[in-house]
């Protein structure tokens, strides 16, 4: 099986191309632009891999990525490559809608092109699997559940681009044939994530002893997923989804923010005491503009009809995260001198709120 991954040196990206080098013992090629997200020390433990290959590129380069497809000669697509953090998306939307509109659509038409070359058996078993966001489905009330269903109603410019891309890749089936599926997917979280996002930034402003920044009143929630669930969720759908069809991807482990700040709290005052709560570095700030409230997934489509299931559980995987940041200095280190946690994606003018 020969698969090219895009945006495999992100957090996702790597878990996929981790599960599918050392576990599937699939030959990968990655193709990754290295953007202040992607960073190759999250793929140390290929350094010996014959089946992991590595091209630096921008998805947006059409003759890059065309040649690729022509020379590597893919069975399969798994296209993860984005801009990914929502609240960079309010600062400034160009990179969001270059990379994860244009972007997107230059891999539909570079897989078109090599699709078109393909006849017999690969012709029909190649598979472009496009990776999507529940985000694109809006928010939702105290109750109810996104399924596949849900009519689109993203917020912020991050999902707004990714519900852009989400069409695309449905519209490439429906005109041209191109066998493709789309997942969409809740909060993922684990090792590797780059500390800009609410899990890992708390965790290392936590062990710094800086202030835990809770935007608003903390009561969004988020369906929390381990990462290796999500990567092997991939892979399933990629193999065995039905073309033209969608999945939604989720852990059923939604929390409140607050909750999972104050769990991390916990964590750490076990595993790195200082003598007082970690929870009174908690601070209430300015809310994010467009902040959706509760997301939250039905994921029986892909446990009946594919069979998935999560092996963690919010519980069992908060501890391993907080463990492994705390295991893995080498990892977040570089990318924590880059980027220091500082708050982003508030609107001109605004300040962050004292509690
Ligand atoms: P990430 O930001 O950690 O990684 C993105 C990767 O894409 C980086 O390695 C970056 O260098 C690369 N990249 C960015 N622009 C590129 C370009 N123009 N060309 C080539 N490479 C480029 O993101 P992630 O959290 O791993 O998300 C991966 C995918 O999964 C995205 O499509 C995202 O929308 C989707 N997703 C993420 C989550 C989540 O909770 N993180 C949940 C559901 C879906
Ligand atoms: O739902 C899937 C999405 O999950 C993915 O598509 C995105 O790529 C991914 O970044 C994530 O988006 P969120 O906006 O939900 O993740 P983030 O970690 O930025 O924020 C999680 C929640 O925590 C959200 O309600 C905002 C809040 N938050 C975030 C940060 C960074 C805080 O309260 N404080 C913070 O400092």
């Amino acid at each position: 099986m020969r698969v090219i991954v895009t945006g495999g040196a992100g957090f996702i990206g790597s878990a996929v191309v981790r599960h599918l080098v050392l576990d599937k013992g699939y030959e990968v090629l990655n193709i990754d632009k290295l953007t202040y997200a992607g960073t190759l020390s999250s793929l140390a433990s290929l350094d010996n891999q014959a089946n992991h290959r590595f091209l630096q590129a921008d998805i947006c380069d059409r003759n890059a990525i065309q040649e690729a497809f022509d020379t590597f000669r893919p069975d399969r697509v798994m296209h993860l490559a984005a801009e990914s953090h929502v609240d960079r998306s309010i600062t400034g939307a160009a990179d969001f809608v270059q990379t994860n509109v244009i972007g997107s659509f230059t891999m539909l038409e570079s897989a078109r092109a090599y699709w078109n070359t393909l006849a017999g058996d690969a012709k029909a078993a190649f598979r472009f699997l496009h990776v999507s966001t529940d985000e694109v489905y809006g928010s939702l009330g105290e109750n109810g559940l996104f399924t596949e269903t849900t009519p689109y109603d993203p917020s912020s410019p991050y999902s707004a681009s990714k519900a852009a891309s989400d069409h695309l890749a449905k519209a490439w089936t429906r005109t041209y044939g191109l066998p493709v599926v789309v997942s969409n997917c809740s909060n993922n979280y684990g090792p590797y994530h780059f500390p800009e996002k609410l899990i890992p930034l708390v965790i290392l402003n936590a062990l710094h002893g800086k202030s835990l920044p809770i935007y608003g009143s903390g009561s969004n929630i988020r369906d929390w997923l381990y990462v290796e669930d999500h990567a092997r969720a991939l892979d399933l759908i990629a193999e065995r989804g039905a073309i033209g069809e969608t999945y939604n991807v989720g852990g059923r482990n939604e929390r409140r923010n607050v909750d999972v700040v104050t769990r991390i709290c916990e964590l750490m005052d076990k595993f790195r005491p200082q003598g007082k709560p970690h929870s009174q570095l908690i601070e209430y700030v300015a809310d994010r503009p467009g902040h959706d409230a509760r997301y939250a997934i039905d994921a029986t489509r892909l446990e009946t009809e594919l069979g998935w299931k999560a092996l963690e559980n919010f519980d069992t995987g908060i501890e391993k995260t907080v463990r492994w940041y705390l295991d893995n200095e080498w990892w977040w280190q570089p990318l924590r001198d880059g980027y220091d946690g500082r708050r982003l994606g508030l609107l001109q003018g605004e300040v962050p709120k004292k509690s």
